[in-house]
């Protein structure tokens, strides 16, 4: 399965969802994640996220394995997303910033 990581914390762009043909997004406050049970590993995402947060989960960054889990904990409580919405106003000025975990509302 693929996986949202660390940046699209606070950027949240929504891109992803609009291509992903299984509906395997989920969405959070300030964040996205992949239900691994319904990612067919189509490869489709990746691309479309601004924020190059999204990875198949054997290439996930070794300082961000925690996050294959936390998309599989995430996806059970927070509600499906399947539509492209407005991206929070400071997107831009916290994409590239590093180890938003702490910030990551639940
Ligand atoms: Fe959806 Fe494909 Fe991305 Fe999996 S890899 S989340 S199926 S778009
Ligand atoms: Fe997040 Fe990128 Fe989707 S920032 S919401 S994974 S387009």
């Amino acid at each position: 399965a693929f996986v949202v990581t660390d940046n699209c914390i606070r950027c949240k762009y929504t891109d992803c969802v609009a291509v992903c043909p299984a509906e395997a997004f989920f969405e959070g406050p300030n964040f996205l994640v992949i239900n691994p049970d319904d990612c067919i590993d189509c490869d489709l995402c990746p691309v479309e996220c601004p924020a190059g947060a999204i990875y198949q989960e054997n290439d996930v960054p070794e300082n961000q394995k925690e996050f294959i889990q936390l998309n599989a904990d995430l996806a059970k409580v927070w509600p499906r997303i399947t539509e492209v919405k407005a991206a929070p106003i400071d997107a831009d000025e916290w994409d590239g910033i590093e180890n938003k975990l702490k910030y990551l509302d639940v």
